[in-house]
């Protein structure tokens, strides 16, 4: 049976302020997209997911969202949105949209209207509880830092805010708003969109009692565990109905964002019976040590946790955490990337990981992030060695700094270069498209000596071993078969530090 697009494909996770910018504004945009399908094409990823791109105060970069339905003037127009879908379908490339729903803008007009007065009809689309002993209603804390609860002095009731607290949770257990949300959908889906990736799943439902959390011995709590805050039985109800409006569209896909470190009983509960989320990401391999024992062990695990009917999935890289050459260094990329796109499961690719990108350092005076520290890794594309890196004319001023090392690390030199890591990254999405094994094939973990990873995808047709060193020392590979591919220039021998290796294994 032919695979889903989105099971055999490779998503490429795009940040739409830092791809590329054609107005000179200093902010990439929808037109600088549609400006790079061509080298996306070529790349050979499968689908873009966008981050948002809606009417926006920007006070979180697009998950504020004041307009669902139309695109911010900093990003362009919806014509510049029905163009680039047009010319990504023309090309083959699907589009995911991001689809925030916990959460809107506080100048939202819904929350101008809610906080209006507690009579208005937009009241309960919000969350508002009175003081308790002065204070806020109980001790949630924003992921943001501080109390999750905001006094609005007019009406004298606290909000809740899961985030900022420019970021008012809507209230899911009210009709209308799930109503209202399931329009947005219909709205980007009728325009021909491919899917959504759902901000922050776990968080849609509370607790109807407001229960305190239970704090551990140093007075916190963990969001992955949390009992009331989040993580609510019901959410999975509200999956179901995302769910059914999506598969009225053949051939869409939902994606959601869930907690990180979610216990694997959990992060496989969001896949339902075949009727939530198709891919509840998995973003497990961002925490856990980079040794090959640990990443066998949690590979293996999770591979046996997602359920017969479900599809596993695989990220390194995100625009909230630190970029993965940064975390894992320079030395580990390579087979960091030989990993992720030879996993069963469904490959997210965080824009700039195929070049190998570090995170920018951004002086505090530059910084653009309300949150402490994600906008290293949210830096422009750097598309050539010239001024701005090629994201903007050279006269603007990119939103962040582009960092120095775009003289040597940029899309063109590298694509010029067949062994740099996008050539590399391109040759791993070929290999991944033209083999089925690596598409398809089962995963079956593989004893190998201490510090390498090796794990064979086997198919009826072809069965593969991948092999990567995770190690600083070369080492001898007890393993036969031909040689497809290695990080490294050549094939033969011994690995060598840091090398991974796609081997055929003859039956
Ligand atoms: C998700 C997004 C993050 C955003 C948050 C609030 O975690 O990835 O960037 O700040 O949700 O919407």
């Amino acid at each position: 049976m032919e695979l889903s697009w989105w099971k055999r494909g490779t998503i490429y996770h795009l940040y739409v302020r830092s791809f590329a910018d054609t107005d000179g504004d200093g902010v990439g945009d929808l037109p600088g997209v549609t400006a790079r399908l061509d080298h996306l094409s070529w790349l050979g990823i499968d689908a873009i997911w966008l981050s948002p791109f809606y009417r926006s105060p920007q006070r979180d970069f697009g998950y504020d969202i004041t307009d669902h339905t139309d695109v911010d003037p900093l990003f362009g127009t919806l014509a510049d949105f029905d163009h680039l879908l047009a010319e990504a379908h023309r090309r083959g490339l699907r589009v995911i949209l991001d689809l925030v729903p916990n959460h809107t803008s506080i100048d939202h007009p819904w929350f101008a209207a809610s906080r209006a007065s507690r009579e208005d009809p937009r009241r309960e689309w919000y969350i508002w509880r009175d003081p308790v002993d002065g204070g806020p209603p109980n001790n949630w804390r924003a992921v943001t830092g501080g109390s999750a609860w905001t006094l609005d002095e007019r009406t004298g009731q606290y909000y809740l805010h899961s985030f900022l607290p420019e970021q008012p949770d809507l209230n899911w257990r009210h009709p209308e708003v799930r109503l209202a949300m399931h329009e947005v959908m219909r709205f980007w889906l009728e325009r021909g969109v491919d899917g959504f990736r759902v901000d922050m799943v776990d968080y849609l439902l509370k607790d109807e009692l407001f229960r305190d959390e239970p704090l551990d011995e140093h007075g916190r709590y963990e969001p992955a565990l949390a009992r009331y805050q989040l993580n609510q039985a019901g959410t999975l109800d509200l999956l179901r109905e995302l769910r059914e409006i999506t598969d009225a569209y053949p051939g869409r896909v939902l994606i959601g964002e869930v907690e990180y470190r979610l216990p694997l009983p959990r992060l496989t509960g969001y896949y339902g019976h075949d009727d939530m989320l198709h891919l509840p990401i998995n973003f497990w391999l961002l925490f856990i040590p980079w040794r090959a024992a640990e990443l066998q062990a949690f590979i293996t695990d999770y591979d046996r946790a997602v359920p017969e009917h479900a599809w596993p999935n695989w990220v390194l890289g995100s625009h909230d955490i630190s970029r993965m050459a940064t975390r894992l260094g320079p030395d580990h990329v390579r087979a960091a990337l030989m990993l992720l796109l030879t996993l069963r499961g469904t490959p997210v690719l965080y824009y700039g990981d195929e070049l190998g990108m570090t995170d920018v350092p951004v002086p505090a005076c530059q910084a653009r992030d309300p949150w402490e520290g994600r906008d290293p890794a949210r830096t422009p594309m750097p598309w050539t060695s010239g001024p701005n890196a090629g994201f903007c004319p050279p006269e603007a001023q990119p939103w962040l700094p582009v960092g120095a090392d775009h003289v040597h690390r940029n899309v063109t030199a590298q694509a010029a270069d067949p062994r740099s890591t996008l050539t590399f990254t391109r040759a791993l999405l070929d290999l991944r498209r033209t083999h089925c094994a690596l598409s398809r094939g089962s995963y079956e973990p593989v004893p190998a000596p201490e510090g390498v990873l090796a794990y064979r995808r086997d198919h009826p047709d072809e069965d593969l071993l991948i092999v990567l060193n995770l190690t600083g020392s070369p080492v001898a590979v007890p393993f036969r078969g031909t040689p497809l591919l290695s990080t490294h220039e050549e094939t033969a021998g011994p690995l060598r530090p840091h090398e991974g290796r796609v081997m055929e294994i003859m039956r």
